[in-house]
């Protein structure tokens, strides 16, 4: 998730592009950069690293001109580095653009370009959109009014993906042109000067009225004006509309705390977790992983090594990998892995799941790994992290900056990348049916659809959680991979509203913690793996002939289940290997309004911190 801001009009470009990227912060990046048009010329300037390393940049090789791009990255394709900062330029450097996002068929048309002699110089999805935009506006005749949007237009067809963009062109230097395809694209409109942001925040100093543009929309501002076009040039009539939200509020999108922003924003990074991943003949495609000749049909064991939220999304992996791949995985607390002399070697792969990749006992576990001979797959949110720089593999959940502390973007990101590598081995193993996986990976690309119906229907966990606020202690109980769901939803609970909670695999239950299920610990039992059906049913009667309330996470389908709890709370039917992206989503958003009532700081829960960089 990139940091984008434009500005054409009277007043001096660079300090308010500057000071735009500063209030995007909050999205997170790795390296930033301008581009200002002076006397006919781009200037670009750009470096790896914070925002105030470009300020530096600027100080000592300063911009003037009235209309200019900014861009803070947070890399998906290439290392943070100077070179792979945007904007990136075509081979003249008379056009150059800034992206938000990711460009699937980068590769096939970097090759095109190169092969008609364009010269890349970045690693980057995004640099191939500057050199399709210099071939297109070459042919484009030079009275062309609208030559620059023409261009864009036509080097967008060729380009698939979801993406914002924007483009600063010598060609026509009294304008800006940008195209949103799925990343959020907003224009702010000021007094003889447009602006162009990613975000709402980056424009409140500057104005209130916006046009939101969509997806499959052009925008080109001038000073004074801004035309917005379909995909074809035709015109659209769109009106601003005025934001009353204070600046708080705007940075969280409108959003009360960053945790319920991250929430909602899970169809749309589990859409970005599984694009350009699975194609059209249900074949997984992982790029950054590639396992050596034989490494797979020798792999005897995989470790995955993790902690807290992560170490709850490689149980998932544990159960589906073994399930689809039929090799023995174990999974182990980072913390815990190095000090048991683990039976690591050269035919295993350790698989470490961190969203920051900085976690000091994941990274200590999976050197530790690395030492014995296995190899090491990185499962991550954080490109140029120390264990992404570390592994052999990577394999980018992509879910964007998660900024409040309880994790839940990067849980179900997590969840589904693990699932994408487990079809993947047994594929590759030979041990899964394509078939099979082909039904797996349907499932996998409508989840992200499944999970935006799931949050839809957040009004009557708000009613539950409003009712059951006060209360002092929870269990949660499921079978297999609803067990290890369990295990997650009893965590957000427990870090944000500090409340007792405790997971438990339902058949355990008997065999001592039942003593303490009286009327005052509801349960939440969750079923929806069909297999154990009847078995945890019998585990919810178990606890209700205790007296314990019980709320049920079920299918839609399940017709049964609302004899045997007092509430339900319904997800769509999936298959049940992917039924924990979807069943984790009412426990997140349960935990959130119980703290909220509760009255805690969500974002920040006491004694917690979001990387935990020390053993
Ligand atoms: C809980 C939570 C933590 C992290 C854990 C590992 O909501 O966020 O339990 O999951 O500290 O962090 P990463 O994934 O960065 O290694």
């Amino acid at each position: 998730m990139c940091g984008i801001m434009g500005y054409v009009g009277t007043r001096q470009a660079l300090p308010i592009l500057l000071d735009g990227l500063r209030r995007l912060e909050y999205r997170g990046y790795d390296s930033a950069g301008v581009a200002v048009l002076e006397n006919g010329t781009v200037e670009v300037r750009k470096s790896a690293g914070k925002l105030s390393v470009l300020e530096g940049v600027v100080a000592r090789e300063p911009l003037a001109g009235r209309i200019g791009i900014g861009h803070t990255r947070w890399a998906t394709h290439g290392k943070p580095t100077d070179t792979n900062a945007h904007p990136h330029g075509d081979c003249t450097g008379r056009h150059v653009v800034i992206h938000n996002g990711i460009i699937e068929n980068f590769l096939v048309l970097r090759e095109r370009l190169q092969a008609e002699g364009h010269k890349f110089r970045s690693d980057t999805d995004t640099e191939v959109l500057a050199h399709l935009i210099e071939a297109e506006i070459t042919k484009m005749p030079a009275d062309l009014k609208d030559r620059l949007a023409a261009a864009v237009r036509a080097a967008v067809a060729q380009a698939r993906g979801a993406y914002a963009i924007v483009v600063l062109s010598a060609d026509q230097p009294d304008r800006i042109v940008a195209v949103r395809m799925i990343s959020p694209l907003i224009v702010g409109i000021g007094d003889g000067e447009m602006l162009l942001a990613s975000d709402i925040p980056a424009l409140l100093p500057h104005t209130r009225d916006v046009l939101v543009i969509s997806d499959g929309e052009m925008a080109i501002i001038e000073p004074g004006r801004v035309r917005i076009t379909d995909l074809d040039g035709r015109p659209l009539a769109r009106s601003p509309e005025r934001i009353t939200w204070d600046a708080a509020m705007a940075e969280k999108g409108g959003y009360p705390h960053f945790m319920l922003k991250e929430i909602g924003e899970q169809p749309r990074a589990l859409h970005e977790t599984i694009m350009g991943r699975l194609d059209e003949l249900h074949r997984v495609e992982l790029d950054g992983v590639r396992y050596p000749e034989g490494f797979v049909e020798r792999l005897d064991k995989v470790w995955v090594v993790a902690c807290g939220t992560a170490y709850h999304a490689g149980l998932v992996g544990r159960w589906t990998i073994e399930h689809l791949a039929r090799v023995p995985v174990e999974p182990e607390l980072a913390s815990e892995l190095r000090y048991r002399s683990p039976l690591i070697e050269g035919t295993t792969l350790a698989i470490a799941v961190s969203q920051s990749g900085e976690t000091a006992d994941t990274l200590a576990a999976a050197r530790e790994a690395r030492a014995h001979g296995s190899r090491l797959l990185a499962v991550t949110n954080v490109v140029g992290s120390t264990l992404a720089r570390e592994a052999d593999d990577v394999l980018f959940i992509r879910a964007g900056p998660e900024i409040a502390v309880a994790s839940t973007k990067a849980y179900s990101t997590m969840l589904v990348a693990l699932q994408m590598l487990a079809v993947d081995l047994g594929l590759r193993r030979g041990v899964l049916a394509p078939a099979r996986a082909a039904e797996l990976l349907a499932g996998l690309r409508h989840l992200p659809v499944l999970a935006q119906d799931v949050l839809s229907r957040s009004g009557p966990v708000e009613a539950l959680a409003e009712r059951l606020a006060g209360l002092e202690h929870a269990f949660f109980i499921g079978r297999g991979l609803d067990y290890a769901v369990a295990m997650e939803g009893s965590l957000k609970l427990k870090e944000i509203s500090y409340l007792h909670s405790e997971a438990l695999a339902a058949g355990e239950l008997k065999h001592g913690t039942l003593a303490l299920v009286t009327r005052d610990t509801p349960v939440f039992a969750l079923v929806t793996q069909r297999a154990v059906y009847e078995k945890t049913i019998a585990n919810i009667q178990e606890v209700r002939a205790r007296g314990a309330e019980v709320i049920a996470i079920a299918y839609d389908d399940d017709r049964e289940i609302a004899k045997h709890a007092e509430t339900v709370l319904r997800i769509p039917p999936v298959d049940d290997l992917l039924a924990p992206v979807l069943a984790i989503v009412p426990l997140q958003l349960f935990a959130y309004y119980v703290a909220v009532r509760r009255g805690h700081d969500i974002d920040q829960p006491r004694n917690l911190a979001k990387s935990v960089t020390v053993e």
